[in-house]
């Protein structure tokens, strides 16, 4: 969603600002901009759609300058175009916003009253005309009107702006939406997220909330609002420029699925203790005392991220046996939960960002929940409001259907449920060694099924692609796996899909059945298995198209689908990191096939900052 860039420094900045708005196109867009200090003025490119558009505004006409702010444009008030599209400009003032404003009518009504000319239906002009209006009145220059324009503001906001009279200079500053800042030698960078700076510099600087900070080249001087200068510690992020980048594979979406192998070595790593059956437990973040003490625990997330959690609850509740609920986590905020002291949260998101599960956490905590973060984003907001972070190293993920951020948050919420089990004494020594050696062997067995099944899913594709509606079954842990697989075809490629308990499936989707219908059912060995076969038949007896994802060598399956995904026989708590790649790629290759814009899909945005 909104994906802001900036930069001082000597350099021609357009190309620059380009460069950075591409990386942050998976937050999905609608519209880009950039304004750039030159020659004593502000020149302004706006255009409506992809980047290309932006791109071709600014070969017919060119801005050179070595200051300027740019824009990738997600609408909330008012449609796409190019009016609406960020920079705003208001005398010399220009301003790029990434949140919203909620105060925006009684503003609007307040300027208008007082002469300001305003032509968009943004909220994010009006902000141009505060900053303005305090600048003619004061004398402290862009710094002092930014400040005072900022106490009349409420709601979400990344700001970064700029003024024709005050080169070589722009203001940032940061209240619930993302700002990152980059440090050069010679350039001082800021951005949404870290990608958009990762080829030009590793040493960033996390914003925190009510933060403001004046970038000139090469500096980054941080304040609170009210003036008084904060230290924020600059981070190395290890992130390569390179892991952002397609590596050959026609979409990002593609390249995530295959790179989870190593996406899950590299959050697995150092972690798991092979000789005692535990997990080195020092980055969870709460004591020995917390983990026996501890008396629920709730896992809010959103979209994937709830799949994710809803497959950790089961790992809580047969591993370390304490009694977890999962909660979507914008319908757990504000519902007035019963929830405080002894209660563990934990907040479950890819972007660390998400607002819902932000606020969801806060809530819980300021009713005396301890909150433990999985987030795949170092420094991001939701793991700076915890008490405790447990990262995900998934590297950026950039495809906005999350893949491997998905399976590693399975593999840590695996990790915690492990340590929890050790410390709690409901996990035994033998059972405690089987899981963390199967663990260990997981990057080489998702390696050979991603491998192993990408012919036969593409051609599953291909028969199934024209398909109206497709079904996902699947049971116990492999039941949110089933959601998953619906929401990834879903998201990528707009084809109508239902994730079902397969126990549910005689409940209403089995009027759906039909020879038109595609259903695919989960069904590894495992202590569901049974009843999961008793399903598929169901179906089959319905003429459903069924496509089986069971176990190597299982004839039944074999006997009564038209295809059969096989995956190797494993502990059933590590099947879902298997069973879920075939469905990852199905939704891929359907995508593909249907020609859609898999890495960023119509109206979907990656890192969700809004409720
Ligand atoms: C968006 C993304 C999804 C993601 C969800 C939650 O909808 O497109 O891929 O699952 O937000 O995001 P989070 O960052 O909290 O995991």
């Amino acid at each position: 969603m909104c994906g802001i860039v900036g930069y001082v420094g000597t350099e021609n900045t357009a190309p620059i600002l380009l460069d950075g708005l591409r990386r942050l196109e998976y937050r999905g867009y609608d519209s880009a901009g950039v304004a750039i200090q030159s020659g004593g003025e502000i020149a302004l490119a706006r255009a409506v759609g992809k980047l290309r558009n932006l791109e071709r505004a600014l070969e017919a006409n060119p801005i050179r300058g070595t200051t300027g702010i740019g824009h990738t444009r997600w609408a909330t008030h008012g449609r796409p175009s190019e009016v609406n599209a960020h920079p705003h400009l208001s005398g010399p003032v220009a301003v790029v916003h990434n949140g919203i404003i909620e105060n925006h009518l009684a503003l609007r009504a307040r300027l208008v009253e007082r002469g300001a000319k305003v032509v968009s239906d943004t909220d994010t002009e009006l902000v141009a005309h505060l900053i303005h209006e305090k600048l003619r009145e004061g004398h402290g220059g862009l710094e002092d009107a930014v400040r005072r324009a900022l106490r009349e503001l409420h709601g979400a906001y990344a700001l970064a702006v700029m003024s024709r009279d005050e080169p070589g200079r722009i203001i940032v500053a940061k209240a619930s939406s993302p700002l990152v800042l980059g440090l050069a030698d010679d350039a001082t960078y800021c951005g949404s997220d870290i990608p958009a700076l990762l080829p030009y510099t590793r040493r960033m600087v996390f914003l925190e909330d009510g933060d403001l900070a004046v970038l000139e080249r090469g500096t980054a001087r941080i304040t609170r609002l009210d003036g008084t200068p904060v230290e924020r510690p600059s981070k190395e992020i290890d992130w390569s420029p390179v892991m952002a980048e397609k590596a050959g594979f026609k979409h990002f979406m593609l390249k995530e699925i295959h790179e989870q192998p190593r996406a899950i070595e590299d959050t697995l790593r150092g972690r798991l203790d092979r000789e005692r059956g535990d997990i080195h437990g020092h980055e969870i973040g709460l004591s020995e005392d917390d983990a026996r003490s501890i008396r629920r625990v709730f896992l809010l997330a959103c979209g994937t991220s709830h799949h994710a959690a809803m497959t950790g609850r089961y790992y809580l509740e047969s591993i370390a046996r304490v009694p977890t609920t999962v909660e979507l986590a914008s319908e757990f905020r504000g519902r007035d939960p019963v929830i405080g002291e002894g209660d563990l949260v934990i907040a479950v998101s890819q972007s660390g960002e998400t607002l819902d599960t932000l606020v969801a956490a806060r809530e819980a905590k300021e009713r005396g929940a301890k909150v433990l973060a999985i987030a795949n984003v170092i420094g991001s907001a939701i793991p700076r409001m915890s008490d405790a972070a447990f990262y995900t190293h998934a590297g950026p993920e950039i495809g906005v259907a999350s893949t491997k951020c998905f399976t590693t948050q399975l593999a840590n919420l695996l990790m915690f449920s492990i340590w929890l089990g050790r410390r709690r004494g409901t996990l035994g020594d033998a059972d405690a060694r089987a899981l963390v050696e199967q663990l260990a062997r997981l990057p080489i067995l998702m390696k050979d099924v991603v491998g192993g099944t990408r012919q036969l899913v593409m051609n599953v594709a291909k028969r199934y692609r024209d398909a109206r509606d497709v079904l996902f079954l699947g049971r116990g842990l492999n039941f949110p796996m089933a959601l998953e697989g619906a929401l990834k075809l879903k998201e990528v490629s707009y084809v109508h899909a239902e994730g079902y308990a397969a126990g549910e499936m005689k409940h209403g989707p089995i009027a759906l059945i039909d020879s038109a219908v595609p259903v695919f059912v989960l069904m590894p060995k495992d202590r569901w298995y049974d009843r999961t076969l008793g399903n598929l038949q169901e179906a089959k007896a319905r003429e459903g198209q069924v496509i089986a994802i069971a176990t190597e060598g299982d004839e039944s399956a074999h006997a009564v689908s038209e295809d059969v995904i096989e995956i190797p026989l494993v502990h059933e708590a590590l099947a879902p990191f298997l069973t879920v790649l075939p469905l990852q790629l199905y939704a891929y290759y359907v995508a593909d096939l249907k020609g859609t814009d898999v890495d960023q899909p119509r109206n979907l945005a990656k890192t969700v900052t809004v409720e």
